[in-house]
């Protein structure tokens, strides 16, 4: 690879969720840009698998990874506690890791429902931990991977946790509704910084995602959804906000095919936004 296209050298850039589908190839384009890449994953085994891979195909070693299942909140306090300790800075984060947990409501070992936990919690936690090594970065960026689900999701703000019925698809669109209002929110804190921070959909995407809510499901809708793109189309959009000098001063934006586009109204619910952002500092117990 020449030199032009390694735009990314002397970056750090953070993945969560970058053992598989569109993480991965996330991961594996900003490491062939010459970032230095850290995997964040729950799975050793896959964690350093996904690390030899990005070694073989980058022929270098600018790959690390943490192991950390982000659905435990005392996890994700560790893993920001050892990127502080190995990394004195962070360019990019992406919040890429999450799950639909389509007929059972499960819960995560904090006791919150599991889809909120791992698609919201989990970023506005680790992402309020690495402010301060995105504030080193000459050009900090932070990029949320939501879902069109979000524009028919509603904040259900006296029942986050789903309990009053459960319905996975109502509470997936709920996080990544939750996840494009602490974009918002984060864009209006962030304003006077050098971090921008943008939220996206990646398309419909061939990829492991429903597969833990059993095979036969998930081989029907493999069936069903033959528009679905491979994982290295829908990692574009993700990879586009991580790299572009285009969107170098975007921020505050939900980003379709590397287009920005409306997101839904409740999005821009300021109100909504700051009422959230409280709920998530006590849940997760940041120290203010
Ligand atoms: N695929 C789509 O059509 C689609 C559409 C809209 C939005 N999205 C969003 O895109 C993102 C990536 O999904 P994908 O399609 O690439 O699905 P995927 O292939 O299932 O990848 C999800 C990644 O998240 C990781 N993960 C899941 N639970 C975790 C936990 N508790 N702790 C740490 N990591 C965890 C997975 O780890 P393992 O490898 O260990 O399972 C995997 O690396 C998700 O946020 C999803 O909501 C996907």
């Amino acid at each position: 690879m020449s030199d032009s296209t390694k735009s990314m050298m002397n970056k750090i850039c953070v993945v969560t969720g970058a053992t598989s589908g569109i993480g991965l190839e996330t991961a594996k384009s900003l490491a062939l840009k010459g970032a230095f890449v850290i995997v964040v994953g729950r799975n050793k085994k896959k964690c350093s698998a996904t690390v030899k891979q990005i070694r073989q195909l980058t022929e270098a070693s600018l790959v690390d990874y943490v192991c950390a299942d982000l659905s435990d909140l005392k996890q994700v306090y560790h893993l920001a506690k050892i990127l502080k300790e190995k990394y004195d800075r962070i360019d990019v984060l992406v919040n890429n890791a999450g799950a639909y947990f389509k007929s059972q409501r499960y819960e995560s070992v904090d006791g919150y429902e599991m889809t909120f936990a791992l698609n919201y919690l989990s970023p506005f936690l680790l992402t309020s931990l690495l402010i301060d090594l995105l504030k080193e970065s000459d050009q900090g960026r932070i990029i949320n991977v939501s879902s069109d689900a979000h524009y028919k999701g509603t904040i259900q703000l006296d029942d986050l946790q789903s309990k009053q019925g459960y319905n996975g698809f109502n509470a997936y669109a709920q996080s990544k509704l939750a996840l494009v209002l602490f974009t918002y929110e984060l864009a209006r804190r962030l304003k006077s910084t050098n971090i921008t921070v943008n939220a996206l959909h990646p398309g419909l995407v061939a990829t492991n995602f429903g597969k833990n809510n059993g095979w036969l499901r998930f081989y029907i809708r493999r069936l069903v959804m033959r528009n679905e793109i491979k994982a290295s189309e829908g990692s574009t959009t993700s990879i586009y906000l991580a790299t572009s000098p285009d969107v170098a001063n975007i921020t505050g934006s939900y980003f379709i095919d590397e287009k920005q586009v409306k997101s839904s109204e409740d999005s821009y619910d300021q109100k909504l936004a700051t009422q959230l952002w409280e709920v998530g500092e006590i849940l997760t117990n940041i120290p203010t």
